[in-house]
């Protein structure tokens, strides 16, 4: 059988339990990711486009706690509780999720899961709970793994596989298991980048971007219209499609030698350059779409007139969907608060805004003993 790379390279049919079968669990709190430069586009299978760059958050994550035990005669199966509710649906995706991998964890056949999951920021937030979901349970898969199996005890394997793993389940997760800033996909230049797993990057970056904070707009809490495996779906006939692909990979070119240097200016028009044109795809598809709402733009319209006048260096940058994220360095916080207070407040639901910044990426939970809580 031959190997597909972006499946099958970490197949391996040694990791079978051989003896008695454990039970045990396991727990990570994995953050979202808010990317610089966007993937918008997919090839298969779950690879990008084009190469991308994100800030890995703080304080917007998902702890999730798994409990594992010997499957019974039906084999591999899964429990899902979402904020100590049963879910279905996260049971369903979590269970084809793990199907999938049967290859890659063979062991995963022959045990039943018990899954205790929750978001510390909400569901209509507009920040990306896939990143940190997928996250936290490929970290677990490879914790796991490595626990039973004595394998992935070099860290730089570990957090790979976790990457890898982590991609398979949503594309932007894999940036989320690198702290400060990661980069996902084949990058000239860029020795270690990979289209199958991502690459902390933050070596190279000016340190005053390390302090960087992101303020979370909340404009809108409907339910996206078109969820984001659409959107890369109508990606694949779209008549722009190789230019957004060029430019993203001229972009991050661009917004990395910034970042080393310290540059702010050119961060700005960057971020701002490529959150508007992968709206401008959305809007240019067929069919065509708009997540932006009006508050969006009355707040991006703010952003630039207090950007002149206050010579700040603030800048916007937008998932898929119509929240704002307001990128800015730690010493501005105190004018860009003011900012938010006196002149957007108008613009956001009773939800107001999430204050974040850049993170240290995952870790394992654990409690004073060493043991882990559930939940809590
Ligand atoms: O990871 P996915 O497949 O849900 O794609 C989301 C991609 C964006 O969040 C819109 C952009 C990005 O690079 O994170």
């Amino acid at each position: 059988m031959t190997r597909n790379p972006s499946t099958d390279l970490y197949r391996n049919p040694e990791l079978q339990f051989r003896g008695e079968i454990p039970s045990g669990r396991i727990g990570w709190r994995s953050p979202s990711n808010i990317a610089l430069v966007k993937y918008w586009g997919k090839k298969p299978v779950q690879l990008p486009q084009n190469p991308s760059v994100s800030f890995t958050l703080k304080n917007s994550n998902t702890e999730t706690v798994l409990e594992y035990m010997p499957a019974d005669e039906r084999g591999m199966d899964v429990v899902f509780y979402f904020d100590g509710e049963r879910n279905e649906q996260f049971e369903k995706k979590t269970k084809n999720f793990f199907d999938s991998l049967k290859d890659t964890f063979p062991f995963i056949g022959r045990l039943k899961f018990v899954i205790h999951s929750k978001n510390n920021f909400p569901h209509s937030a507009g920040i990306a709970s896939s990143a940190s979901g997928m996250s936290a349970l490929a970290l677990i898969l490879c914790d796991l793994e490595r626990n039973y199996f004595n394998t992935l005890t070099d860290d730089d394997e570990f957090f790979r596989k976790a990457s890898y793993i982590a991609r398979l389940g949503s594309g932007s997760a894999c940036r989320s298991v690198y702290g400060g800033i990661s980069l996902w996909g084949d990058t000239e230049g860029l020795p270690g980048t990979s289209d199958l797993y991502a690459f902390p990057v933050q070596q190279d970056i000016h340190p005053d971007f390390l302090t960087y904070r992101d303020t979370i707009l909340l404009i809108d809490a409907g339910q996206k219209k078109v969820s984001s495996r659409v959107g890369h779906s109508l990606m694949d006939k779209h008549p722009f499609a190789k230019q957004k692909y060029k430019l993203a990979r001229k972009n991050l070119k661009v917004l990395l030698d910034a970042m080393s240097r310290g540059d702010f200016q050119t961060f700005i028009r960057i971020t701002e350059l490529e959150a508007l044109s992968m709206h401008a795809m959305m809007m240019t598809s067929n069919p065509y779409y708009l997540l932006m709402k009006p508050n969006t733009l009355n707040i991006i319209e703010r952003v630039f007139n207090f950007r002149q006048k206050q010579n700040t260096p603030v800048s916007f940058t937008l998932d898929a969907g119509p929240n704002v994220h307001l990128l800015y360095p730690a010493a501005y916080r105190n004018v860009v608060m003011n900012f938010i207070e006196n002149e957007l407040m108008p613009y956001l639901t009773a939800g107001g805004y999430i204050d974040d910044e850049v993170g240290n990426g995952p870790e394992r939970i654990k409690d004073k003993n060493g043991e882990i809580k559930v939940g809590g």
